[in-house]
């Protein structure tokens, strides 16, 4: 089982300036929620409860002020400064003395994901420690993204990043599994042309040792980023459209907490009671309760 993984929200935000000249991209709300929560709530259904959370230096000690140690989540919660954006795949030099030469996941602070099966196959990547596992969907704007095309019968032939001209509408989402190599194939990589230390780089190593699982999300997930004003407001209005109509959450770790078993009903219960009168205190209430399937 891969039992860590890291939660990257540090960089610059600059395509939501001036939003975040003087704020956390990962701390603005995705409706009711801040941003970080969500990649949060995929790593805690994944099954990994020791999560490093690595920010910039001026940032961390918000984060540190929403998340503490994350004993409201059941799980622990360590944190990393980054002291500049060099990189996604940097996560892993800032992490390596905490990863300890395990398996460690990475998700990026500003993705969301949702949908059917999904813990079936976050389940299944996180007991894949021989290997490593990102996931494809398919976008209209793959030069956004890091682009993965396959061969005639199926299999991943090569990742680019931001290609001008994309080899196929295949994005390589922020969610990232990877076995216990990972820190030494990252210290291998060198920075790219744009200066950063290129997790498409670190996904091509893999791919060159027959070692990447390239898992593609069908119709029924969502994926979304958050980096900028459009992608932000359509995250937001889609997790308002999924909540108010079904009444479920999306991207609580409360909730996912409490029914992974890291919490028990009581525990769910006070962070409702914390949250007072919000609609997200209620249903977690409610949730608490048995009301919700
Ligand atoms: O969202 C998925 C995409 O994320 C992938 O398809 C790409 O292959 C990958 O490079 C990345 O592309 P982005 O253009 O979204 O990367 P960005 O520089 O915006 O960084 C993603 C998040 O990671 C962002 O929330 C900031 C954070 N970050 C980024 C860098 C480069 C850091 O915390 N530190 C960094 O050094």
């Amino acid at each position: 089982m891969i039992r860590k993984g890291i939660v990257l929200a540090g960089g610059s935000g600059t395509r939501l300036h001036p939003v975040t000249e003087a704020a956390s991209k990962q701390l603005l709300p995705v409706y009711d929620k801040p941003m970080v929560y969500y990649p949060l709530s995929t790593l805690l259904l994944a099954g990994i409860r020791d999560i490093l959370l690595i920010s910039t230096p001026a940032d961390l000690p918000q984060f540190r002020r929403l998340l503490g140690e994350g004993e409201q989540f059941g799980i622990t919660i360590s944190y990393a400064e980054q002291a500049r954006p060099e990189g996604i795949a940097q996560a892993f030099i800032i992490g390596a003395n905490w990863i300890d030469g395990q398996p460690c996941a990475l998700a990026l602070g500003d993705n969301l994901i949702h949908g059917d099966h999904l813990y079936a196959m976050l389940l299944a990547s996180a007991q894949r420690t021989q290997s490593a596992t990102v996931f494809a969907y398919q976008v209209r704007d793959p030069e956004r993204y890091g682009v993965v095309f396959f061969d005639a019968d199926g299999r991943a032939v090569d990742i680019v990043e931001k290609p001008m001209a994309p080899p196929s509408n295949w994005a390589i989402t922020g969610l990232y599994f990877y076995d216990e190599r990972v820190t030494e194939f990252a210290h291998a990589i060198k920075p790219s042309a744009r200066g950063e230390l290129e997790i498409t780089d670190l996904n091509r190593r893999y791919l060159r040792e027959d070692s990447l699982k390239v898992e593609r999300l069908g119709r029924g997930t969502a994926w979304l980023d958050a980096g900028t004003p459009d992608s932000l407001l359509q995250a937001a209005t889609f997790v308002q459209t999924i909540q108010t109509r079904q009444g479920n959450l999306v991207g609580c770790p409360e909730e996912v907490a409490y029914r992974m078993g890291y919490i028990d009903s009581a525990t769910l219960r006070r962070r409702a009671l914390q949250l007072g009168k919000t609609e997200l205190g209620r249903i977690m209430a409610e949730i608490a309760d048995g009301l919700h399937d």
